[in-house]
């Protein structure tokens, strides 16, 4: 073979691919076909001898979940050297926040608002899974989270379109690098394509409803960003996306994904999502759910076998063409290829670096520092000062459990590289202050009480209290969501028996948690709060440099905070209503009174207000940051043009920070309603203490564009505001006109 025939980033390279591609085809049984078409589960130890036979004889195109590299090899030597046309497998597994080493869950990752860090971490998570003899990645995750109800909201990068985007395609980048066929990178696969977020209730697997222009604005975003930056796979989604499950939904595959996006890679069922077409009641039989998903676009089958089964007949009846199997096959063939799988299908972990290695945890703890967001710190609870403690409590489930700090769906974990909280407490404070460490509870959801008087009795004997509260990491991901996300358990309660027992002493509280919760009946009870999702491997030493203000906390909300679950969903990106309600024109429940009347008449709830606890974006510092000057290049901008937001930004403490600066638009009035505010830039600066910084974000109008009741993306004329300020609440506003490009508005570029 030679070097243009598996260069897959160069014209010459992509001809040479198709050639290849179609001298395979010309060559291959309708049986190889499928057999190319078709994933099957990995068989976690020695290979069975009717997987090798089935190799050699063609009938498999990919294996998930095979993490031995010695059984690696051999899955892909039975398919190079044993079966007739000799091509090399695709070894899929969920690579979704580290592989050895954990990074912050991805709703964590989102909370650092820094998609560079996350895409080296992601490069990480590629060489530590490729040493392993994988090729494929079924991340990122790029569903919208906006019901924490849902447990697979601790694998979204959050509540919002822009900042998933962003972080897909930095995923995207992490893992497949420029050139998919160089040694440590892995393809990617964007997921679930589409619309699983809005699973009704936040129940796993539920229904979706979805009018199409909020899929096309809100939910299809990341996913064009991540095809965009080079994403070589798609998964279909379990999900029923207005009655069509996703994985027989030719609108989102066919018209969408192929013919406006002109996607090229392949797109893999979800486990089983094929034959789950007759479950959900779209198809009658196999037979079919294979005719539904071949015809919708569905390229490979995931475990279930309905075209291994039924695809043969289905084209001997006409239900499926010929040609659409052969372009479903090169769509395999062709990410083969750009691997350079068949170059090299074997894997030498010599030729890696070793897993959990220095830069990698090193990594790891930078982003772990990066995701934790400061809720809350009254009269200055934070930092310690270890020179004015004698004494520290460190309480919790959560202070000192190398697991749950990991977070969901980690089974190649190396537990051993995690360090805890209480480990790097201990470490950092030495002898000069004495650790109190008691447990409390023995799982975030227990009930029994049993620990409490022990720990209420550290609490009252030492200078401050440290609570590890949350969620242990089984309570969120893949099938595991909560109709109430409140604090499991009786956390509650445990934290106003530690409130009164410590008296004036300071208490803070580090929750670790696999999504937003509800904490309006705990948050007035301590004095800081800091939220740390599930933070990985490096949790400790992350968490203590923040404690003990090594550096200052520097994570914003990906996700909006309600007080209660009730208030589900609430985003910051919510339309206006004709009624919208502000602090004058709602009434609590305990002061209304018995007649009806016009006043309170606003969209809020009687007992919850409108607003949430903490607001998207939201994340305090040790310093402070003032915004000035938010200005706009020029009033008028004609479309078509480009322009420019800026503001000032000063570190007015006296602390050297991060901050992470956002800029918000509004569209005042569109063809359909538009948000009443959008995310469209940010950006993670360092200040020192009294430096100021102009930050400008650069925008072209088709920055502004949205789609319409046509289904058009398109910019409209009109009037705009913007802010740019540390969090979605900010107030320093600005405004500026889109004008129709006639010539007479000399603006922009
Ligand atoms: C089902 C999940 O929905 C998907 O995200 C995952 O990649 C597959 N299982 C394989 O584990």
């Amino acid at each position: 073979m030679t070097t243009n025939e598996t260069t897959a980033s160069t014209s010459e390279g992509l001809n040479d691919i198709d050639g290849r591609i179609g001298e395979l085809l010309h060559k291959m049984t309708f049986a190889e076909k499928v057999g190319q078409l078709t994933q099957i589960n990995g068989s976690h130890g020695p290979i069975p001898e009717w997987m090798a036979d089935d190799l050699r004889n063609g009938k498999v195109g990919s294996v998930l979940n095979e993490v031995n590299v010695d059984t690696a090899n051999e899955l892909q030597r039975i398919s190079v050297e044993e079966s007739r046309l000799r091509i090399p497998l695709m070894i899929g597994r969920d690579v979704i926040h580290g592989f050895k080493t954990v990074f912050p869950i991805p709703l964590g990752q989102a909370a650092s608002w820094n998609p560079e860090l996350v895409e080296k971490c992601a490069r990480i998570a590629a060489l530590e899974a490729a040493a392993a003899g994988i090729n494929w990645t079924f991340a990122p995750m790029l569903d919208i989270g906006r019901d924490p109800r849902w447990g697979r909201v601790a694998e979204t990068f959050g509540e919002d379109p822009f900042l998933s985007s962003a972080f897909g395609a930095a995923m995207v980048r992490g893992f497949q690098g420029d050139d998919l066929s160089e040694p440590g990178n892995i393809a990617a696969c964007a997921k679930h394509f589409a619309g699983y977020g809005a699973s009704e209730s936040g129940r796993d697997y539920n229904t979706t409803s979805i009018p199409e222009v909020v899929l096309r604005n809100v939910h299809l975003p990341p996913f064009k960003a991540a095809l965009d930056a080079g994403a070589a796979t798609f998964m279909a989604s379990f999900s029923d996306l207005n009655g069509v499950p996703a994985s027989g939904n030719e609108l989102l595959m066919k018209q969408i994904l192929r013919k406006e996006w002109r996607f090229d890679g392949f797109v893999v069922s979800d486990w089983e999502s094929i034959s789950q077409l007759a479950v959900h009641g779209l198809t009658a039989n196999d037979f079919d759910s294979a005719s539904a998903a071949a015809n919708a676009g569905v390229d490979m089958e995931m475990a279930s076998s309905t075209y291994r089964d039924h695809l043969e007949a289905l084209v001997a009846v006409g239900r499926v063409s010929q040609q659409q199997v052969d372009t479903m096959v090169a769509n395999v063939l062709r990410a083969k290829f750009q691997l350079g799988l068949f170059d090299n299908p074997y894997t030498d972990p010599r030729r890696f670096p070793s897993w959990g290695n220095e830069d990698h945890l090193a990594a790891a703890r930078q982003l772990a520092l990066e995701s934790v967001v400061l809720l809350k710190n009254e009269n200055d609870a934070l930092p310690l000062n270890p020179e004015e403690l004698n004494s520290l409590a460190v309480i919790g489930p959560l202070s000192d459990d190398g697991y749950n700090q990991l977070g969901t769906w980690v089974f190649d974990c190396d537990q051993e590289l995690s360090k805890t909280p209480l480990e790097s407490i201990r470490e950092l404070v030495g002898d000069s202050v004495e650790i109190r460490y008691a447990r409390a509870m023995e799982r975030s959801r227990s009930r029994d009480g049993e620990g409490f008087e022990e720990a209420i009795a550290i609490a009252k004997e030492s200078d401050a209290i440290l609570l590890f509260l949350g969620e242990e990491s089984i309570l969120s991901g893949e099938a595991h969501s909560r109709a109430d996300i409140g604090l499991p358990g009786n956390q509650d309660e445990f934290i106003g028996k530690i409130a009164n027992a410590a008296e004036d002493k300071p208490i803070v509280m580090i929750l670790m948690a696999g999504r937003p919760l509800a904490l309006e009946s705990v948050v007035k009870k301590v004095d800081a709060l800091m939220f740390a999702w599930h933070p990985g491997s490096m949790a400790g030493p992350a968490l203590a440099d923040l404690l003990f203000g090594k550096e200052s906390p520097s994570g914003k909300l990906p996700a909006t905070l309600p007080k209660v679950t009730g208030q589900i969903p609430i985003y910051y990106a919510m339309k206006n209503t004709g009624k919208p309600a502000c602090p004058d024109t709602i009434i609590h429940i305990d002061e209304i009174g018995g007649e009806q009347a016009s006043s309170g008449n606003v969209s809020y709830h009687l007992d919850a207000g409108y607003e949430p606890l903490y607001c998207f974006g939201h994340g305090l510092s040790y310093t402070s940051f003032e915004y000035a000057n938010v200005r706009v290049s020029a009033p008028e901008i004609s479309m078509g043009h480009s322009f420019a937001i800026s503001a000032d930004i000063t570190n007015t403490g006296d602390l050297e920070a991060e901050e992470v600066v956002q800029l918000y638009l509004r569209d005042l009035v569109g063809n359909v309603t538009r948000p009443v505010r959008e995310l469209k830039g940010f950006r993670r600066i360092r200040l020192r203490a009294g430096e100021s910084a102009t930050v400008t974000f650069e925008l072209r109008t088709d920055d502004l564009a949205f789609c319409n009741r046509e289904m058009e993306m398109v910019t409209e004329p009109g009037q705009f505001h913007a802010w740019i300020g540390g969090s979605s609440d900010t107030n320093s506003r600005t405004e500026f006109e889109i004008v129709e490009n006639d010539n007479n508005h000399p603006h922009g570029e």
